[in-house]
């Protein structure tokens, strides 16, 4: 293989942050290939020991005010770092350091929206949506990307690399190519949706179907990471979860730094919720809110690994389990960053839920119908959702966000099928599936005419 420059396996942190490890504590200068922790093989967190509390950021000239009002004068301004959404909170990022540019594609300022069927649906008085689906391609991956990618391109390596469902392999192939870097995506064969394979392939990445799940793509990367000098960019990398905080400081900032009661997020890998998270407590240890939300995830029933570990041993093991769900995106047995989210829970005072496949199909059409789409697995936030609210966990006149996670073009095959009744057709969940036909809207044939489409008109004023 060609490298440009042969760079070291490991990297230095900057001066401002640093790497800890999560499991031994231990301050670590470099990382293994594996972007893990070369003592104890944990997985590895950015921390910035200078400014961990309101009074340690004062001493490094950085004040609340003045950071909430620098963050948002950037949106107005044209250079290419405060555009980003990701990049104008850059005083919380760890720094690339002085001649390197981010690769951005002005990922981020993503819309926060009102749904109001939602709220009905769910039983909550108000309900709020943080469309990350409104990336440059498509998912929340862009916000990690854009930093984690630009740390790879820092350390000269030519390949970056990364096993996915799809989302992240769509969103490093864009980044790798506007860094000038290739990408190597590995890929579970017939479990991506051809949306998310084609924007790998648009964007020059050396995409491989292998033939087993997204755990044993996971499993072979890091065999591959050990033998070439690639760089990892799932999310056990550090820098992916720094860039997905900006979710968080972002919806903080749309809110009037008002920080809602509750956010709902899906949970795959564990990534996201981890990094969101991390966001909430370290703007509370900045003394930029005065409380953490309380952060919930939601797996599908068929790929439940975290909500088991919770239940059944209060998070000390992970169970791992074989996982199925037509919500392709979150179908993952062995979360990487599973000890992460179980921190975030304890923190936040978040919980874990489950849904069905059914119960997801019917939230996404819900969400559909207040005019927001998204992909099959962000939908799992509505239906869980509810289920907190039936427990009373989440109140009715509690503030409430989804995190929407991907843009609805990214599994169409899924929504079509959906509408024209089909989805679930054969499975054990055809029955089940029966209350879903009150929202299918398949689409008509007709004939060219007026008259047959005033006659459709009429139908459906009708129904
Ligand atoms: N929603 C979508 C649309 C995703 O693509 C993913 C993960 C998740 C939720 C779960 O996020 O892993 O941070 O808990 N997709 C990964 C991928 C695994 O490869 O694209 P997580």
């Amino acid at each position: 293989m060609q490298t440009t420059h042969q760079p070291a396996p490991e990297h230095l942190a900057d001066a401002a942050s640093r790497l800890q490890c999560i499991g031994c504590g231990e301050e670590c200068t470099s990382m293994g290939r594996d972007l893990r922790c070369p003592s104890c093989g944990d997985l590895l967190e950015v921390v910035y020991p200078g400014w961990k509390t309101s009074a340690g950021m004062r001493a490094a000239g950085l004040e609340e005010q003045a950071l909430k009002s620098l963050w948002r004068e950037r949106r107005t301004l044209g250079l290419p770092l405060d555009r980003s959404g990701v990049w104008r909170f850059r005083e919380v990022l760890p720094a690339l350091g002085d001649g390197h540019n981010p690769i951005t594609l002005f990922e981020g300022n993503t819309p926060l929206h009102e749904m109001p069927l939602c709220a009905r649906a769910a039983g909550v008085d108000r309900l709020q949506a943080k469309h990350q689906g409104m990336n440059p391609t498509g998912s929340f991956k862009d916000t990690g990307m854009t930093v984690a990618a630009s740390f790879a391109r820092r350390e000269g390596f030519r390949w970056v690399a990364c096993a996915s469902t799809g989302n992240t392999s769509a969103s490093m192939a864009a980044y790798a190519a506007r860094g000038g870097m290739r990408s190597l995506v590995l890929i579970p064969e017939g479990k991506v949706s051809w949306s998310k394979l084609s924007q790998a392939l648009d964007y020059g990445a050396l995409t491989c179907q292998l033939r087993t799940d997204f755990d044993g793509c996971m499993r072979v990367l890091n065999e591959v990471v050990q033998r070439m000098p690639v760089y990892l960019l799932n999310s056990v990398n550090p820098y992916r979860l720094e860039g997905q905080k900006t979710a968080a400081i972002e919806l903080l900032e749309q809110l009037e730094w008002e920080p809602p009661e509750h956010i709902i997020v899906p949970g795959g890998n564990m990534g996201n919720s981890s990094a969101l998270g991390k966001a909430f407590v370290e703007m509370k240890e900045l003394g930029l809110i005065s409380a953490v939300p309380k952060i919930s995830i939601i797996q599908a029933e068929g790929a439940n690994p975290l909500v088991r570990t919770m239940r059944e041993n209060g998070g000390r093991e992970l169970i791992s389990v074989e996982a199925h769900t037509l919500a392709t995106a979150i179908r993952i047995g062995h979360p990487a960053s599973w000890k992460k989210a179980v921190r975030m829970l304890a923190a936040t005072g978040g919980t874990v839920e489950q849904v069905s496949d059914v119960e997801m199909a019917l939230a996404k059409s819900e969400i559909g119908a207040d005019g927001i789409g998204c992909e099959p697995a962000s939908a799992v936030t509505l239906a869980g959702l509810k289920k907190l609210v039936k427990q009373g966990f989440v109140r009715p006149n509690e503030s409430t966000v989804l995190v929407l996670t991907g843009h609805l073009l990214k599994d169409p095959e899924f929504t079509l099928k959906f509408h024209r009744g089909d989805l679930f057709a054969g499975t054990r969940s055809e029955k089940a599936a029966g209350c879903l036909a009150v929202k299918q809207r398949g689409p008509v044939v007709l004939e060219a005419s007026a008259d047959a489409v005033m006659k459709a008109l009429e139908a459906a004023e009708k129904a």
